[in-house]
């Protein structure tokens, strides 16, 4: 995500900055900026690496004691170098670097632009700036920021600067970590103490809801609304790498442990609060008119993101009542498909760069498909080859196997699934004149994508015990580390989560894995069962669906019978499957097709302790790379 560095004393600023930004490089970003206080405002910003801004610096240095910087992980307008923070007013007074996510930044940016306020990027941040400038006329800059904040709704870590009011930084927080570190006459900010830790270990963590002013020699810690706070200063006892890892020994269960909170950010500003709406910009002008009607989707995506649109294609067809299928991006490319008029094609791709993904997406285009995309990384290159989507905002996703995207991809499916439902009913409704979803559907599944969050977390505290070891994912992969084969199983909307369980573990552990669909089994995969086999079944459900639990009793019963031993994924409280199950892993009830993300994480988190044992590093597994950009 974002990186927030300030520093306020007796030093030059901008080598303080430079280093502070170099250290939260490993947080993932696409461009940065700098700016600095000395005559007047210094502002620098670069697209690309911290090197490229550094070569900047050295061609135009900033000079004063007193600056901010900012690495950006774009969410809001393309990595350009007037989207970069800092961000300033019109006046060239106010210096802001967020982090977060402004909800209502459209309906401020209106109302501030009729007020005269010129605007100059596509950023939510920049509202921010000229909010601040609003108030800050007659106020000083934290009565300013504090005004300007009771407007905002969402996700903030700011921090301000004025060359009105030059020996002073405020710094405010509200769901955006911030860390203020403390020296003699000397203070620094940082999002995280990354940044901070080569000067000081003495810091103030700031909460949510909580200020920070900082002057030459002293500071004070406020609430938004201005009641004076004692804050403790701690010790950091924490080592560098750890902190970059916020305390977890590898990216990659760092990215699993935060699932919660990056499938919020997925769902954040989409259900609108009527629980029968969903809010996407690609939906909200309809389709062009050369599309007036949808005649089939087609999915495209490679690896673990074509698993999450096998989720997709299952939801989209069951509701929208069009057919809809996933293809192997690297597959379709190199064959003759037949593209229908009026077929819409999504592209699904983590990082936006795998060249399967992006040339799949050119050739549907070619053949006259409408192209919309699901990509995390903003401005990517399929982000920028579709006509419209939807961004994860899951954060960057560092450990080379793809986790916490995978879950949100399958949120983000969700809610497209919801938008398209209603779009289709207004421009082409079904011959029997009902909609897709009823408003009362509509809003079940609206309420479950609300709590998901909450169950995911629900499922990461039942299953894995970071501190004990002993959590049940734990023990099956201390009985199965030794074995060289497993085989997934799973129907339905569980046969993606099968072949993503798959996936995972021969990708870090390098075990042989199948991931198969339960219902092929007695096609040829039954051969490979016998008493060292062992095989996770996947078989939550929702009764509500077809998918009949009784046929993946019946293969379960098989796998017993011929001596495999069963890892069960299923319901809380299931009292068949668990019975014949060596191994029972439970997740809470949700709809059938949000049981992948519940039900994929004990299978990711499974991968990575087997990993572990094996003496495997996690987050590099061998032969592989994080995007891949070739064919
Ligand atoms: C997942 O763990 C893999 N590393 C890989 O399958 C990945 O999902 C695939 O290469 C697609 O990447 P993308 O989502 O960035 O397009």
């Amino acid at each position: 995500m974002c990186g927030i560095v300030g520093y306020l004393g007796t030093k030059d600023a901008m080598p303080i900055l430079l280093e502070g930004l170099k250290r939260l490089e490993y947080r993932g970003y696409d461009s940065a900026g700098m700016a600095t206080i000395s005559d007047g405002l210094n502002l620098t910003k670069a697209v690309g690496k911290i090197v490229i801004l550094e070569k900047e610096l050295k061609r135009r240095s900033l000079a004063g004691s007193i600056g901010i910087a900012h690495t950006r992980w774009a969410t809001h307008g393309e990595p350009t170098i007037i989207n970069a923070h800092p961000h300033v007013d019109c006046e060239g007074v106010i210096a802001i670097a967020h982090n977060g996510i402004i909800e209502n930044y459209r309906t401020l940016r209106t109302l501030l632009k009729r007020e005269g306020h010129n605007f100059k990027t596509e950023t939510d941040t920049e509202v921010i700036a000229h909010l601040i400038e609003k108030y800050h006329e007659d106020a000083s800059l934290e009565d300013a920021v504090q005004k300007a904040l009771a407007q905002l709704k969402g996700a903030y870590g700011i921090v301000v600067i004025s060359t009105k009011e030059s020996r002073k930084m405020v710094a405010a927080r509200n769901g955006s970590p911030l860390v203020v570190g403390v020296l003699d006459k000397e203070f620094f900010i940082a999002s995280d103490a990354s940044a901070i830790l080569p000067y000081t270990r003495d810091v103030i963590y700031l909460n949510d809801g909580e200020m920070v002013i900082l002057n030459s020699h002293s500071y004070r810690t406020t609430t938004l609304d201005n009641k004076d706070i004692n804050k403790e200063v701690e010790k950091i006892t924490w080592d560098l790498e750890m902190i970059e890892k916020s305390g977890y020994p590898h990216f990659m269960l760092k990215e699993i442990i935060e699932q919660p909170q990056s499938i919020k950010n997925t769902l954040r500003g989409h259900i609108q609060p009527d629980g029968i709406e969903v809010k996407m910009n690609c939906l909200q002008n309809g389709f062009p008119k050369a599309m007036p009607k949808i005649s089939a989707i087609k999915l495209l995506a490679c690896g673990t993101s074509w698993n999450a649109g096998l989720v997709g294609s299952f939801m989209m067809e069951k509701i929208l009542r069009i057919p809809a299928t996933c293809e192997q991006a690297s597959e379709f490319r190199y064959r003759w498909p037949v593209i229908q008029p009026h077929t819409l094609s999504i592209g699904i791709s983590q990082s936006g760069e795998t060249a399967d993904t992006k040339g799949a997406l050119e050739l549907a285009k070619k053949l006259g498909s409408y192209n919309l995309g699901i990509v995390n990384v903003v401005g990517s290159s399929i982000a920028r080859l579709v006509e419209g989507g939807l961004y994860l905002h899951a954060g960057p996703e560092i450990g080379v196997a793809s986790t916490k995207a995978f879950s949100c991809q399958v949120v983000a499916l969700s809610i497209l699934n919801l938008g398209l439902a209603r779009y289709l009913d207004k421009v082409q409704p079904l011959e029997n004149k009902e909609p897709r979803v009823t408003d009362k559907d509509f809003k079940r599944i609206s309420n479950e994508l609300i709590v998901l969050p909450d169950k995911v977390q629900q499922v990461l505290d039942a299953v894995y015990d970071k501190d004990s070891g002993q959590g049940i994912i734990q023990q099956i992969a201390k009985e199965f580390k030794g074995i060289n084969n497993f085989l997934y199983l799973g129907r339905g909307y569980n046969y993606p989560i099968a072949l993503e369980g798959a996936l995972k573990l021969k990708e870090i552990s390098y075990i042989h894995a199948e991931g198969y669909s339960a219902s092929e089994m007695k096609h040829g995969p039954i051969a490979l069962i016998d008493k060292n086999m062992p095989v996770v079944i996947i078989a939550p459900h929702d009764s509500e669906e077809p998918i009949s639990y009784d046929k993946i009793v019946s293969n379960a019963e098989e796998v017993r019978a011929r001596g495999g031993r069963i890892i069960a994924v299923v319901n809380n409280g299931d009292d068949v499957i668990s019975k014949m199950a060596e191994w029972v892993i439970e997740i809470p009830n949700t709809l059938a097709h949000l049981v992948p993300v519940l039900a994929t994480i004990p299978l990711q988190l499974l991968a990575y302790e087997i990993a572990i044992m094996r003496g495997l590093d996690p987050d590099k597994p061998r032969n592989l790379a994080k995007s891949v950009t070739v064919e």
